[in-house]
């Protein structure tokens, strides 16, 4: 095979006949039309959403440049809509109330319930009235906690009907992390559930938020209702296996769940009480397209969670379009993306983008190897699955247990396989090609950020020949730049930068009360480009690929990560004077926490400090942010000026000695030192 032919990857696949886009010719066409005249190329797509009011304004306006004042963006000025109406009534109202729009599928392959449209309208509906009852009004915050459950999709949509906004708090974090996020946002309601199992573990949901609550009352955060679905009587336990862990062998914390949470009347309400009693009709409130939507939190490098805010009307179209088009979709596919709804990808792609587009969805609510390794294709054969969309951790975790248990399984009806969250490795994309879209799937290897709403790079299926590894092109609106450390652009084949040059819908408006860090954090670097924080090259065929941070941030299993953020947990505890975090690669994980401390006076690095220093990052993050590795630092590698080198402590983390120039640190000998003190296990 000629070598160009071995890295391109065609994509006649089973989407060509019938794609939205299927040439690079129409790519370019319409990619340069989006480019040339914004309020045409998007005017147009506006017309398939409900507006009560249309545009007064201007269609777009913006500033990127911090040298010109304030930044903002501005789409659809004056325009009115709900955005919970565009994803239920534009469609019962159609006569789709029948159609499925989501098949949950519980943690155990026992549980499972479908959810068609109307209803979802009906509970939605419901929800919305006892939020109103209890007195949300426009523009308030409603927290939410809670598992991959229908009602966590009810929840938002309800909340977005009467125009509150949205802060969901993904459900493995810890109190610490959800009483900051709910008093960052002044948030008025909690909604959660009693608890959930993922996999053999189970997650004390309504534990954790009660103790958030302690926290948040403690700094005079009233809030007014604890919604609680319950959700533990409806669902299969684990079975433990005799010799007393759970089925699949890990160690079960806790086998049963005894019913009992704790009550307190005066905030918390269940779930079905209130719902049952609430009516299913409640009138959507016409919200201004530039009104909030929701905020989401994502790590930001000074360690404090920036409350990324997006608006209701640019987000609409560029969701339901990045869907329409990444993933090909029409009617009649069966769309399953496993990512929790409580990070980006899942606001974008389990609940808006497909909604919008009326899709039928598959929503689900355990972890892939559970009960065994073969659950995701499991699913996939179960409900005729077309369009799949994970992440290249899950992909890796699941490539180790070899190709048999995805072969089992018939996934024949698979013809878009999606991948985000990090950059994919080749040899990761060629299985997830060849073994599970039997080499003949388009694959999508989408990037985009919590900030950018919905991808901005990824191929189309039907129209990119694909490089593995490699995000491709821009989506429509999207006008990529790569720039140089001193904001020249570099054009042509080159690495740099990776910055926008100008809005697309979907791109945030703000951080939370905040705007001075979003203009700081976005668009001090380079004035007139927003700045991903991420690094790209881009090849002779002009193909995009995305090298990762370059930032002081870390992508662990697609999540990421401050050090600033894992550093301050370290150093909370009473024995850490100092502490510094820094990513090592992971074989799937993609990158994992290497933490370097220094003790106080007087105390000694022993297994037991190790275990409740990683613990300490677990309760004050989330499991997730649970450490792999802390060595012992008699001192850290810091310049003359105090900043601590962090490329040296990286060398270290992988065993490389090859430290390049250390010259400038005011003690070189630490560097030998640390090297030393690296456990045995790294
Ligand atoms: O570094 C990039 C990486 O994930 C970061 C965004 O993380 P977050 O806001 O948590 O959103 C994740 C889901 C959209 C980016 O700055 N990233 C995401 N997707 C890719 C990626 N890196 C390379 N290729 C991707 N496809």
């Amino acid at each position: 095979m000629p070598m160009e032919t071995a890295n391109m990857f065609n994509p006649a696949s089973k989407v060509s006949k019938i794609s939205h886009c299927s040439s690079m010719e129409q790519y370019k066409q319409m990619h340069a039309k989006s480019l040339k005249d914004p309020e045409a190329f998007w005017g147009e797509i506006s017309k398939e959403f409900h507006f009560e009011e249309k545009v007064k304004g201007k269609f777009l306006d913006y500033n990127f440049d911090t040298t010109k004042g304030k930044i903002f963006v501005r789409w659809l000025e004056g325009a009115k809509t709900n955005i919970c109406y565009n994803c239920l009534d534009r469609h019962v109202l159609a006569g789709k109330g029948d159609q499925v729009a989501f098949y949950w599928e519980g943690n155990d392959p026992a549980d499972a319930e479908v959810v068609t449209y109307g209803e979802l309208l009906k509970d939605v509906c419901r929800v919305a009235n006892v939020l109103k009852a209890k007195g949300v009004a426009k523009g308030d915050r409603v927290a939410i906690y809670m598992p991959m459950v229908k009602q966590l999709v009810v929840a938002m949509l309800a909340v977005a009907r009467i125009g509150a906004v949205h802060s969901i708090v993904f459900g493995g974090y810890s109190a610490d992390s959800l009483a900051d996020r709910m008093m960052d946002a002044q948030a008025s309601v909690l909604i959660t559930a009693d608890a959930v199992w993922r996999g053999p573990k189970l997650i004390a949901l309504k534990e954790i938020a009660d103790d958030a609550l302690k926290l948040c009352s403690a700094k005079d955060l009233k809030v007014k209702m604890n919604l609680v679905v319950q959700h533990m009587n409806k669902v299969t336990a684990p079975q433990p296996a005799s010799n007393g862990t759970a089925a699949n062998g890990n160690v079960a914390k806790k086998t049963h769940f005894d019913d009992k949470v704790n009550w307190d009347p005066l905030v918390d309400v269940w779930w079905h009480e209130a719902v049952s009693a609430a009516s299913s009709e409640c009138d959507p409130v016409w919200m201004d397209t530039e009104d909030p939507l929701f905020m989401l939190y994502t790590s930001g490098s000074t360690g404090k969670p920036k409350g990324v805010q997006h608006t209701i009307g640019g987000y609409m179209l560029y969701t339901a379009t990045t869907f329409k088009y990444s993933f090909d979709y029409h009617q009649g596919d069966v769309y399953f993306c496993t990512a929790d709804i409580g990070w980006i990808t899942g606001h974008s792609y389990v609940t808006y983008g497909p909604l919008l587009n009326g899709a039928t969805s598959v929503l689900f609510e355990g972890v892939p190897t559970y009960p065994h390794t073969g659950r995701f294709w499991e699913i996939i054969e179960k409900y005729k699955v077309s369009k799949f969309y994970t992440a290249p951790t899950a992909i890796r975790a699941l490539m180790k247990f070899g190709d048999e248990p995805v072969k089992k399984y018939d996934l024949s009806s698979l013809a878009v396989l999606g991948s985000v969250g990090e950059p994919i490795n080749p040899e990761a994309w060629l299985w997830y090609y060849r073994v599970v879209g039997d080499s003949n799937v388009s694959i999508v290897d989408t990037f985009w950020q919590t900030e950018t709403g919905g991808h901005v790079i990824t191929p189309l299926p039907g129209a990119t020949p694909c490089k593995p590894g490699s995000a491709c092109f821009p989506f429509f609106g999207v006008d990529v730049a790569l720039l140089d450390e001193e904001g020249r652009e570099i054009k042509g084949e080159g690495e740099g930068y990776l910055v926008f040059r100008r809005p697309w819908p979907g791109i945030m408006r703000t951080v939370y009360g905040n705007h001075e860090r979003f203009e700081t954090t976005y668009f001090k670097k380079f004035s007139g480009f927003y700045c991903t924080g991420d690094g790209a090259r881009r090849d002779s065929d002009g193909y995009i690929w995305v090298t990762g941070r370059i930032d002081d941030m870390l992508n662990v299993s697609g999540h990421l990560l401050s050090t600033a953020q894992v550093e301050s947990s370290l150093v909370e505890h009473p024995s850490v004077a100092e502490a510094a975090a820094v990513a090592r690669p992971h074989s799937i994980k993609g990158e994992c926490l290497y933490c370097f401390v220094t003790l106080t006076e007087g105390n000694t690095f022993e297994d037991k400090l190790v275990a409740e220093l990683k613990n300490k990052v677990r309760s004050k993050i989330g499991a997730f942010a649970s450490p792999d590795f802390i060595q012992l630092a008699p001192g850290l590698p810091k310049t003359r000026s105090g900043k601590i080198m962090r490329r040296v402590l990286r060398k270290i983390a992988v065993g490389d000695k090859d430290f390049g120039d250390i010259s400038t640190l005011a003690d070189p000998s630490i560097v030998e030192k640390l090297f030393e003190l690296r456990p045995k296990e790294s």
